[in-house]
């Protein structure tokens, strides 16, 4: 037999073994001092593009790159990313609002959602309006889905599931019913892989209000809270979690004191516990007839007595999914395991509010938490997990208007009175490779690198460690938007007019 050498191969078979090797093992093989095999690696387009995708936490969008050779689709790569370093927008197009609109609002994967007021004394909403954010040839149109019962509240799984959940209160005598419609998106019927289309929470006396709601599907999970903040007795302020697939509860109802979860992994919730001043973290094991375990506690830094947190809503923009069936319009798509976590906590004193932004490395805070649980000490005190993988940001001035201010590793804000008195919007990069990059560029106009800070915030003890950098673009320009948004291609501004949506501009980077 004779022996050949890997290297004495022909360059084609060479890429050809590369070609799916992990970007680890690239980059090894780069670094390893052999020549030849630096420039196979080098000169070849495919693998550039991989790398460039991989630096960028993006993966191809497959529908919208299968048109394009692979050195075009590198090149849209390099020009997207710069487009969006210097927050200079390719094109920008305005999509016109609807004035009986209002109350729910979401951005989801390239569309933009708005709850639909027929009525506009009681702003009861029955249908929720959508439309896409993606520049197209036709100008984009609305459309709704109705569901002929008042909606409190929605979420969605596009990408994975197609699907759209919305949540309604219908009054039966001096109870109501809430319950969950699982629908197709693209059509609006009954979803088709739900066993039952309609999953029944709970009945409750009308007296104790409408309850704020935080609802994610993830896989075969959806998870939901309920929380009655007229309502003093608390007791039916419950998170459930479900086989939306066939309808059965995963588990008994848990007690909490506010709205607000995440998926930090297809099988993994977070849940902000507002009263302990903790994320708490569940795992969903797959075997069915086991039941979901906390794993650990994770706490936040020190709150001064007389400090509570109000409320703790969160994101984590895209959620992970187990498989991608209706992908957005965006050419590169974010990559769930690369992305920011976003909490935003309202912690009051007697007399003010405080708001805060707490930004999570996904991936570093899933790595503390799937240490195996052999260790006893569950509870992990904010000075072990939390400086390495955080960044705290003072919210005071800025625009709260929606929480989808986070797509992949950027996050877009406005100040608050920008209507009032327009203001340049920053653009926040949490990519590590941008930021070593921007690190060796150096300070330049409108753009800086945050690395390891302290801040002396006013609920904590002590002042908090933030070590998770990021590069800060300011636009040049001035906008007057009462709420920005921002998903893989596009930041969205949106205007109001009294209590409804007036415009959405978009600004599209690609
Ligand atoms: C690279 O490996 C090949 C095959 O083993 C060898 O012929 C060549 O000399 C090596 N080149 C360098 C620069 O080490
Ligand atoms: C971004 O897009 C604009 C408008 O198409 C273009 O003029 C500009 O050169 C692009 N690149 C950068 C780095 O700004
Ligand atoms: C939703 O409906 C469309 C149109 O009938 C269909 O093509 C698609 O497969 C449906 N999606 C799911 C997840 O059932
Ligand atoms: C109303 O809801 C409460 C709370 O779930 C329940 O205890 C009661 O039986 C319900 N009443 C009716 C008439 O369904």
């Amino acid at each position: 037999m004779t022996h050949i050498e890997f290297l004495h191969l022909p360059a084609e078979l060479i890429l050809a073994c590369l070609a799916d090797l992990p970007l680890d093992d690239l980059d090894s093989c780069l670094k390893c001092g052999n020549r030849t095999l630096h420039e196979v690696i080098d000169n070849s387009v495919l693998l550039r593009y991989r790398r460039a995708q991989d630096r960028a936490g993006v993966e191809e969008n497959p529908c919208v790159a299968s048109n394009l050779g692979i050195s075009d689709r590198l090149a849209a790569l390099h020009s997207r990313e710069a487009n969006w370093s210097q927050l200079t927008p390719r094109s920008r197009h305005t999509i016109a609002g609807d004035l009986r609109t209002g109350g729910l609002y979401d951005l989801a994967s390239d569309t933009y959602f708005v709850g639909n007021v027929a009525d506009p004394n009681t702003m009861s909403r029955t249908g929720i309006k959508y439309v896409c954010t993606s520049p197209m040839v036709e100008p984009s149109q609305w459309r709704m889905i109705d569901v002929g019962r008042s909606i409190i509240d929605f979420g969605t799984a596009l990408e994975e599931h197609d699907m759209i959940a919305m949540v309604t209160y219908t009054p039966f005598g001096s109870n109501a019913s809430i319950d969950v419609q699982l629908l197709n998106l693209s059509t609006g019927a009954p979803h088709s892989l739900a066993a039952h289309p309609t999953l029944h929470i709970h009945d409750v006396e009308q007296t104790r209000g409408r309850p704020g709601i935080s609802i994610e599907i993830v896989g075969n999970n959806l998870a939901l809270s309920l929380v009655y903040w007229d309502d003093e007795l608390g007791d039916m302020d419950t998170f459930h979690l479900y086989n939306w697939k066939s309808g059965a509860a995963r588990m008994d109802t848990l007690a909490i004191y506010s709205t607000g979860l995440m998926f930090l992994a297809t099988d993994i919730i977070v849940i902000p516990n507002t009263v302990e001043a903790t994320l708490d973290v569940l795992r969903i094991p797959e075997d069915e007839a086991e039941v979901p375990q906390f794993l650990r506690t994770f706490y936040l830094p020190t709150l001064i007595a007389g400090n509570a947190i109000v409320s703790m809503q969160c994101r984590g923009v895209p959620n992970p999914r187990l498989s991608t069936k209706r992908p957005s319009r965006a050419p590169f798509l974010s990559r769930p395991a690369d992305s920011i976590l976003l909490f935003f906590l309202a912690i009051l004193n007697p007399s003010v509010v405080n708001n805060l932004f707490l930004v999570l490395d996904r991936a570093r805070f899933l790595a503390l938490v799937d240490i195996p649980s052999e260790v006893d000490n569950l509870d992990v005190p904010w000075e072990e997990w939390g400086p390495p993988c955080a960044r705290w940001l003072d919210a005071t001035d800025i625009s709260m208007q929606y929480i989808t201010t986070t797509a992949g590793q950027r996050m877009v804000t406005i100040p608050r009175d920008a209507p009032l008195s327009p203001a340049p919007i920053r653009l926040l990069d949490f990519n590590p490779a941008n930021v070593e990059a921007q690190r060796k560029r150096g300070v330049s106009h409108g753009v800086r690198v945050v690395g390891e800070s302290t801040l002396d915030l006013a609920p904590f003890t002590e002042p908090v460690v933030s070590c998770l950098p990021y590069v800060e673009v300011t636009s040049e320009e001035q906008f007057d938007y009462a709420a920005v948004m921002i998903n893989d291609e596009n930041i969205i501004g949106a205007r109001f007019a009294d209590r409804s949506l007036s415009s959405l501009e978009v600004l599209h980077f690609g």
